[in-house]
């Protein structure tokens, strides 16, 4: 036996549990790919104390072999604020990271790479809420977390996709500006009397479904549970089974267990569950976040080896930005209690 095959032959072993979770989406000829960089990802972790939160949307590899803590926007957030490693590493996008560092700022937070960003947080500047205040005096401005750290200093609080319609009606007034996803903003405005004022910025994963495809993969594929994201276009929620985030669609499968269904979402998010659910059969719509895919693993391994890509918020920001997190996460809190 020559070096490479009797190296894959010992990773192979020792990470056969996982190779047999991940078989339905992941085969021997990705693992030999991919397993020298888990490998190794493990032991520098468990070296350096660092732990690693990944998205739902991120590739099987990382989600399934090397991530710690796994979830949506809201379960990142809440579970970033406990987190007593050294390092956190984001396995998601720039903001997600930003989140995570003002939750829990003694933290050294890393992002694989600087570049992932993400359509929304691009739509909006600090400087366009200002002008949003001087246009609406008084009226409270509720920013999805998709948003720079600047723009969360300017607002009164934030919801994730999770929890959007129970943030607005928990302020108790007549009408909102809701920023910056137009989309979410329209679902919202169809579940609460709340005026909903919206700002043009949309995903620009999902504003690529529309209503049509989700009528032709019922067509295509005859009974089939839809479920979409709330930052698609409105005709496509009209057209889905469920309409939830990534964690609400994760739960809602958990009980309901249709045989055939269609995440109307970013690509990854299907590999990911299909794990879960093995015996659900999924049809992928493949729509790539092109932020959330430039985290590799030989990213995530660079970042940890050389404590590259640190995430910071300058002070004065960060203060304003964590209380309009926080606020929402204390409305997730006063729910539970
Ligand atoms: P959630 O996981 O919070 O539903 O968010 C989806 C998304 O697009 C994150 O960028
Ligand atoms: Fe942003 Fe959309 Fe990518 Fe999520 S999927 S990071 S909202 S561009």
């Amino acid at each position: 036996m020559n070096e490479l095959p009797r190296l894959h032959a010992d990773l192979f072993a020792r990470h056969a549990a996982l190779r047999e979770r991940t078989r339905h989406v992941l085969g021997d000829a990705d693992w030999a790919e991919h397993l020298p960089y888990v490998d190794a990802i493990l032991s520098l972790k468990r070296e350096k104390r660092a732990v690693i939160l990944a998205h739902n949307y991120q590739a099987p590899e990382i989600f399934h072999g090397v991530a710690d803590i796994v979830g949506d926007s809201l379960a990142l957030a809440q579970r970033a604020v406990d987190v007593d490693a050294d390092i956190i590493v984001m396995a998601g996008v720039h903001f997600m990271a930003e989140t995570a560092k003002l939750l829990n700022p003694g933290r050294t937070v890393l992002i694989p790479d600087d570049a992932a960003g993400c359509s929304l947080a691009e739509s909006i500047t600090a400087a366009d809420i200002r002008l949003l205040r001087q246009r609406y005096p008084g009226v409270p401005v509720v920013t999805y977390v998709n948003t720079s750290a600047e723009v969360k200093a300017e607002s009164d609080i934030c919801c994730t996709s999770a929890n959007a319609v129970q943030v607005v009606e928990s302020l108790g007034v007549p009408r909102v500006l809701f920023l910056p996803d137009q989309y979410l903003g329209q679902y919202v405005a169809s579940k609460t009397r709340v005026e909903i004022i919206l700002w043009q910025g949309s995903c620009e994963v999902h504003e690529r479904f529309s209503g049509q495809q989700l009528r032709d993969y019922r067509q295509q594929l005859g009974p089939v549970h839809l479920l979409a994201h709330p930052e698609c276009p409105q005709d496509v929620l009209a057209e889905a089974d469920f309409v939830g985030s990534t964690a609400a669609m994760i739960h809602h499968l958990d009980r309901l267990r249709p045989p055939r269904v269609v995440m109307v979402t970013e690509c990854s998010m299907s590999d990911n569950v299909a794990v879960q659910f093995p015996d659900i059969e999924f049809t992928r719509p493949c729509q790539l976040c092109p932020h959330m895919k430039r985290i590799t693993l030989p990213g995530i391994l660079a970042a940890l080896e050389q404590t590259q890509h640190v995430v910071d918020v300058a002070p004065g920001i960060a203060a304003k930005a964590r209380l309009a997190v926080q606020r929402m996460l204390d409305i997730g809190r006063r729910e539970a209690a």
